[in-house]
């Protein structure tokens, strides 16, 4: 039989009986390449093999063993909570984030919790040698034999390293340095980090061993290489933060064994990384009192609510076109808020340049940041502060309406806790909240529409 050629997309995965200049699936052009026979072969999972399944194979859902019980304490518990409750034996787990984040860091943390704990780790590096990691661990802490380290990008050897000392975690210190001598290009090209995640993942699945792969991000923010290897991994977590704050935060973006909407929130000292336990705390330190145009929100992170300090200076414009920016959340968000107070509240913003700021290096991208962008806007532009120990959320509509947000009771407890004494949120919420039969030592005030909030008595 005439043995076909395989083409492939490098941008997206999709796979051709053809060449063509650009790929029909993400309309990418030159990405199409021809797939060499390795990889034709690995693409199957079992290696290619063309055993045809036996009816024995076949369970039922109740046949199968639930992995639940099977998942692998990290020792770090906002690791844990990421993950979903702890590492499932067999995952292959992705971590990205932008160089000197503390992806690295973060694992070698983990891989000291594991063995302490008695799990066997293999830890590869194929950036760093020997001695350097043993730099990195000593600033950490003391480490127990149970961790092994090898500093090797050749798969081969790492997977006969594997094999032969069966551990139950590995770390693949970046995808990118690593690559298989049979695949004739160069290590960080698209096609090896393909091919070698392919590798990784037979053995994490047949093995039973749970991988973690740090993954460099490129300038978009996305792990570098073909957005196929998101698809492949079962979870993806990026690691975030302004490299300038010791702030940092760990996301889920995909997981196949949890919920995405958890966040690890860490601080980077100089022993390491630590868990910030009360981000709330950390994210409010150092905030300005009695300010104009400093505002406080609460926000949920998953299950977690969190205050944080929403910023706005609002000056006369010396240029044409006024500038604005946004930091820590969504530009056009922020344009549109601006837009609806324009023609709700009669603000004259044209004529102002608008800078909004979420202090602490935090991203927030929940609808409930709208109203404390208005309520911050409104104070900056009238330079008048908002009454102390206030908290503002709820999210704003386009004819001004504020509307409820979930879980407002969470966010109402999080600002007594911190000795909050007043709250605007939206009134349909605090409705909800009433109905519910909370007590609450702080004063509530629901607004319906962003017009109230001057006649809120709090300016
Ligand atoms: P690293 O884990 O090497 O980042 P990545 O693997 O994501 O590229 O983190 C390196 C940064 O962290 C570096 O700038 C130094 C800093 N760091 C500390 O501040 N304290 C520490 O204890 C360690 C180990 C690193
Ligand atoms: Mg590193």
């Amino acid at each position: 039989m005439k043995n076909k050629s395989v083409f492939y997309c490098t941008e997206c995965g999709n796979e051709l009986s053809k060449w063509a200049g650009q790929c029909p699936a993400c309309k990418k052009w030159n990405t199409v390449v021809e797939a060499t026979e390795s990889m034709k072969k690995a693409s199957s999972l079992k290696g290619g093999s063309q055993r045809p399944l036996k009816k024995s194979e076949r369970h039922t859902l109740s046949q199968v063993d639930s992995e639940d019980e099977r998942r692998t304490d990290t020792g770090i518990s906002e690791l844990n909570r990421v993950l979903g409750g702890g590492i499932v034996k067999g995952s292959l787990v992705l971590v990205g984030g932008d160089p000197g984040i503390g992806k690295s860091t973060l694992l070698l943390q983990m891989c000291r919790e594991l063995a302490e704990r008695g799990s066997s780790v293999l830890y590869v590096s194929g950036e760093e040698s020997l001695r350097q990691i043993k730099l990195r661990a000593d600033r950490i802490g003391q480490f127990c034999d149970r961790l092994m380290l090898i500093s090797e990008t050749d798969l081969d050897s790492i997977v006969e390293n594997i094999y032969e000392m069966k551990p139950d975690t590995v770390i693949i210190d970046s995808i990118q340095t690593m690559c298989r001598a049979d695949v004739d290009s160069a290590a960080g090209s698209i096609s090896q980090v393909r091919e070698t995640t392919q590798t990784l993942l037979r053995i994490a699945k047949e093995e039973e061993i749970s991988i973690f792969i740090i993954g460099h991000v490129t300038k978009e923010g996305t792990v570098a290489g073909p957005r196929m290897l998101e698809h492949m991994v079962d979870t993806v977590l990026y690691f975030e933060g302004d490299s300038n704050s010791l702030f940092r935060v760990l996301r889920g973006v995909k997981n196949r064994f949890g919920s995405t909407n958890e966040i690890g929130v860490f601080e980077m000292c100089k022993n390491g990384l630590r868990e910030v336990l009360n981000p709330s705390e950390h994210l409010l330190c150092g905030m300005p009192e009695n300010e104009p145009g400093s505002v406080v929100t609460a926000v949920m992170e998953g299950t977690r609510p969190m205050l944080a300090e929403v910023q706005a200076l609002v000056c006369q414009t010396s240029f044409n076109m006024p500038r604005r920016t946004a930091a820590g959340t969504d530009y056009n968000r922020m344009n549109l808020l601006m837009a609806v107070m324009e023609k709700r509240m009669g603000l004259r913003f044209s004529s102002c340049d608008a800078y909004i700021n979420v202090a602490g290096g935090m991203k927030i991208i929940d609808p409930s940041l709208d109203l404390s962008i208005v309520t911050a806007l409104y104070s900056g532009y009238k330079n008048v502060p908002l009454a102390e120990k206030t908290i503002v959320f709820g999210e704003v509509g386009l004819t001004g309406e504020v509307r409820a947000v979930s879980q407002a009771a969470a966010r109402v407890n999080e600002a007594c806790k911190l000795g909050y004494k007043n709250c605007i949120m939206p009134k349909t919420s605090l409705d909800i909240i009433k109905s519910e039969g909370g007590n609450y030592s702080i004063n509530l005030i629901g607004i319906r529409n962003i017009c109230e909030l001057s006649s809120s008595g709090l300016f």
